[in-house]
């Protein structure tokens, strides 16, 4: 399929998706939400896809939903069309890894995208803000939510408030992102880090995003009872058996994801 605001390639079981809006810095329309909705679909679809990746160009993530297309919408048009709601969803309820690779500004809808995937790995030219309050608006796309559980109530406030952006450093102090590189090396970085998920059993992969993506959603006893379960559930697989025999055993581990 051909898409014409992303690129996709899919090569040694990661699907790297790029978003491809370079006159408007990669910002959120519907055509290329549609698009990335699709393309996440069918990653989560291809068996040979361990692993996505979203990424944007050196110079934007995204910084941003279309304001152009948005500007002139009502609350009827917004509320009814759930103005990007339904598309996000596709990344929310992926159930394959997804790294963002965030190198330059990383805005609004490209902040929140980027916190809808599983980690975030910036470049030291990364900057993170929700500067929504300037178009008179607040985020839309779960910035208020997730913000604030990656950095804290203090931070995701003054943010969410003043529009001010973050450096990556910040970011990556605050806990917003799992680490900065040089922008250079971002996508080597990234890479290397989809690869090691790829020889991972694809089973324990999903169990651990779950996992962890339940810790946002219960309470801590909730939360420890579900993941004790999920490792419970995981000597039922074969994958068990070779990760720990090939330990035992010193070698390194064939995984069949079974
Ligand atoms: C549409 C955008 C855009 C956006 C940039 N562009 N951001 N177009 N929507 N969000 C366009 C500009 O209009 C311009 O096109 C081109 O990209 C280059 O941008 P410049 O502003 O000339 O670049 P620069 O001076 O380097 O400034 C970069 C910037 C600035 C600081 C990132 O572009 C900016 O502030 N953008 C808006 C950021 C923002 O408010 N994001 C939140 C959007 S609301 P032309 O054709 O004029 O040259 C949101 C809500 C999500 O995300 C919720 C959804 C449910």
């Amino acid at each position: 399929m051909a898409f014409k605001t992303i690129t996709v390639d899919v090569d040694d079981h990661v699907c790297l998706i790029r978003l491809n809006r370079p006159d408007a810095l990669n910002a959120l329309n519907t055509a290329m939400l549609r698009e990335l909705a699709q393309a996440v679909d069918e990653a989560e679809r291809n068996e040979r896809v361990r692993c996505l990746v979203l990424a944007g160009s050196e110079k934007a993530f995204a910084a941003g939903a279309d304001v152009k297309e948005m500007s002139e919408k009502s609350f009827v048009d917004v509320f009814t069309e759930d103005l990007f709601g339904r598309e996000a969803h596709a990344l929310e309820r992926c159930r394959k890894p997804i790294i963002a690779a965030v190198a330059g500004y990383a805005l609004g809808g490209g902040c929140e995208l980027a916190m809808m995937c599983d980690f975030i790995i910036a470049a030291d030219t990364a900057k993170f803000g929700q500067p929504e309050i300037n178009l008179g608006v607040v985020a839309g796309l779960g910035g208020t939510q997730r913000l604030t559980r990656f950095v804290g109530k203090s931070k995701a406030m003054e943010m969410h408030l003043t529009g001010r952006f973050m450096d990556a450093e910040e970011a990556e102090r605050s806990g917003l992102v799992s680490r900065v590189v040089p922008a250079k090396k971002l996508m080597e970085e990234v890479m290397t880090a989809a690869q090691k998920i790829t020889e991972k059993s694809a089973v324990a992969v999903m169990a651990v995003k779950e996992s962890v993506n339940r810790s946002y959603e219960t309470t801590l006893s909730e939360g420890v009872l579900h993941e004790r379960r999920l490792f419970q559930a995981m000597f039922a697989t074969e994958d068990q058996a070779e990760g720990m025999g090939a330990f035992v055993d010193k070698r390194e581990a064939q995984f069949r994801d079974r």
